[in-house]
């Protein structure tokens, strides 16, 4: 882990400036659910980028006139102060800062916003933490101004995972793979790479409606679930499960065999969920209108043969996955049947991006 500490060589004097990234949330299709150490995932995992749901960051910095011992920073989201989310950030520089050492040379104002309601049950920490890395990451360049792309998005994603696991997977390209597998040459467990093989067109222009079924506060945090997963008494043979799809995944995306995705997919969910419903003390997190979708979509698929197909992350929304070539009809679908099982009828349309932009 060396490699992501900065060397003194070829250091500029920065005094101030801001930087600002836009950074999209993610939707895994093979899941990380439990880990070890320092964010490190007991399976391999990869997502769809999305386009839509993002978050945006700016980091301005200053260098401080003494040096002080601390972290000096104020923290606004959607311009307010919020001192409520200074803990997190606190303790993310904490785990950072010995491949930053230079952030404690600097006062910041962090200002933080999301495309999507805050309150939509949308989990925000991919996009929060991987829009903060990368604002991180500029700062870094600036002073270090001989520093590779390459070098800047592997170290933007292994900071982003310092942050959230799943965080790392935001950064750059259209599916990303995190955690070590031997179907993916390049993959590590510290950052998350591109997948590095030629997609199927069949898989490249895809769409993922988030059906807003239940906006409130989770009862259990994803830290809560992936610590459930040490001593569970199926956490082998799911981690096993989850390395064994993710090579499936790799051929499938590359064949273009949409019927394998839809099966992979859905079951890797359902997988997930399992994993919730058999811990010590075991949770819920789907609600029974995740279940009456999940039944619609699968009647919808069987009566039409269309190639629709749900996902699930740590809650209770549904990702509605489907092809492009099916969009209207299935953005109908969604209107007509689907959106009654929602909060407010609420649900967000989105689709797969690229990855962080800089703004
Ligand atoms: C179910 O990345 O939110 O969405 O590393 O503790 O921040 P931390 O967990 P987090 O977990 C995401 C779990 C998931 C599956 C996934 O995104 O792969």
């Amino acid at each position: 882990m060396t490699e992501f500490k900065p060397n003194s060589i070829d250091k500029v004097e920065v005094d101030k400036g801001n930087v600002t990234w836009r950074t999209p949330s993610n939707i895994a299709l093979v899941k990380y659910w439990g880990k070890e150490g320092v964010q490190i995932p007991k399976n391999p995992s990869i997502s769809f980028t999305l386009h839509n749901c993002a978050t945006i960051t700016t980091l301005e910095f200053q260098k401080k006139g003494t040096f002080s011992d601390n972290f000096e920073f104020e923290f606004y989201f959607e311009e307010k102060i919020k001192e409520s989310f200074k803990p997190k950030i606190e303790s993310f520089f904490k785990r950072i800062e010995e491949f930053c050492p230079y952030l404690k040379a600097y006062k910041f104002i962090i200002k933080s916003e999301n495309t999507f309601p805050h309150s939509s049950g949308i989990a925000s920490s991919a996009s929060g933490m991987g829009a903060l890395a990368l604002c991180v990451m500029q700062l870094e360049k600036e002073i270090y101004p001989k520093i590779s792309e390459d070098y800047f998005y592997k170290k933007a994603s292994f900071l982003a995972r310092l942050g959230s696991g799943s965080a790392s997977r935001s950064i750059k390209g259209k599916l990303v793979v995190w955690g070590e597998s031997d179907a993916i040459p390049e993959s590590s467990n510290l950052y998350g790479i591109p997948f590095p093989f030629e997609v199927h067109d069949n898989f490249k222009e895809y769409c993922d409606t988030i059906l807003l079924v239940d906006k409130g506060q989770k009862q259990v945090s994803s830290t809560v679930g992936h610590n459930l997963m040490i001593d569970h008494p199926y956490a082998e043979r799911r981690f096993q499960q989850a390395n064994e799809n993710l090579a499936k995944i790799s051929e499938i995306l590359q064949n273009g065999d949409v019927k394998s995705f839809i099966k992979l997919v859905e079951e890797e969910a359902l997988a997930l969920h399992a994993m919730m419903l058999t811990s010590t003390p075991s949770f819920i997190l789907m609600k029974p209108n995740t279940l009456e979708i999940i039944n619609r979509i699968w009647k919808y698929r069987n009566e039409t043969d269309s190639a629709i197909c749900f996902t699930l992350d740590a809650g209770a929304n549904v990702h509605v996955l489907y092809p492009k070539s099916e969009e209207e009809t299935i953005k109908s679908f969604i209107q007509n049947e689907l959106a009654a099982f929602c909060e407010k009828e609420q649900y967000i349309h989105d689709f797969i991006g690229n990855g962080s932009e800089r703004k």
